[in-house]
């Protein structure tokens, strides 16, 4: 063949699996409805840059779902594992922050009002994402609005074990003394420090050569929740310089409420854990 012919498209079998049909190109882009009349130019970046958003944090939930079921099996190595790609898809998500800063605000407030009264407060799968990792607030379920399959999976979702509960089995079973009353808790309530648990930590970490796979887990979850804390904190100065002081469209106080959010801790014990490590070698 000459060197400027270019080569011949494969031919596609009838009834055979292409990138597109397996990959559902066409529903993909047929998915971005933009609202505003004038049409905005920049209202694409901002249903891409959600949708993107709920495709990582779909991904996200599947990843924290498997390290549930490791942990479960007794198999940390392969939690840890799992968690090396959920930090990276967290860095996506961080990352991707300064694509939508790229708007100035005069333009956002251009195409804002068209929104209302929709809001990221309506995400179910950001709250379903917070409540596996332990932030659980049954008040958060009302926000989604008049959803009832939503608000049945956000209801099972805060109902359901953490994956620090899954955690703090696994260490149960391996014979750590984590009481008894935390591995019975009520698990739609967000766990509050332990002392009990504390000190089970601090023998993990104290006999971390030993118990290795463990202290892994321990230390991507502290990972984990640094991560979520810092997309918190820089999807508020975002907002901060998108909307300044103004109410949210889900109706909050915008940054002011999103700033007390910057306070959720998912696993308070693993940061007391630091305050009780002995100093100087043993
Ligand atoms: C111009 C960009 C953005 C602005 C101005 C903005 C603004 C806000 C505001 C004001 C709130 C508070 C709730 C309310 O009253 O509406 C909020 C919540 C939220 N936003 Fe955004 N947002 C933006 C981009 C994003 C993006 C790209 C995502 C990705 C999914 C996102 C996800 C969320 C989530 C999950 C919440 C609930 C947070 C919580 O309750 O802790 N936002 N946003």
């Amino acid at each position: 063949m000459s060197q400027h012919t270019p080569d011949p498209a494969p031919l596609v079998p009838p009834g055979r699996i292409t990138y597109g049909s397996y990959l559902c190109i066409p529903d993909l882009l047929s998915l971005q409805r933009e609202v505003s009349a004038p049409p905005h130019a920049d209202e694409l970046l901002f249903i891409t840059s959600h949708q993107v958003y709920e495709l990582w944090f779909k991904q996200l939930l599947h990843e924290l779902r498997h390290v549930c079921r490791w942990l479960d099996a007794d198999r940390p190595l392969r939690a840890a594992q799992l968690f090396e790609r959920i930090h990276a898809v967290q860095h996506l998500l961080i990352e991707q922050i300064p694509l939508l800063e790229t708007m100035f605000a005069v333009s956002f407030n251009q195409f804002r009002e068209n929104l209302r009264p929709a809001s990221g407060f309506q995400s179910v799968q950001f709250r379903v994402l917070e409540f596996l990792s332990g932030a659980k607030n049954a008040r958060m379920i009302a926000l989604v609005g008049d959803d009832p399959e939503a608000k049945a999976e956000m209801e099972r979702a805060l109902g359901a074990p953490t994956v620090y509960d899954h955690f703090l089995r696994h260490l149960a079973r391996i014979g750590l003394a984590v009481p008894d009353a935390i591995l019975r808790r009520d698990t739609s309530q967000p766990h509050e420090q332990h002392e009990g648990v504390v000190s089970a930590l601090v023998e993990l970490y104290e006999r971390s050569d030993e118990l290795y796979p463990q202290f892994r887990v321990a230390e991507h979850l502290l990972q984990y929740e640094e991560r979520f804390a810092i997309w918190r904190f820089h999807h508020v100065k975002m907002v901060e310089r998108m909307i300044g002081t103004k109410v949210g469209t889900g109706g909050s106080s915008g940054a002011k409420y999103l700033a007390s959010t910057l306070a959720i801790r998912f696993f308070p014990d693993l940061l007391a854990v630091r305050d009780r490590l002995s100093t100087g070698y043993a």
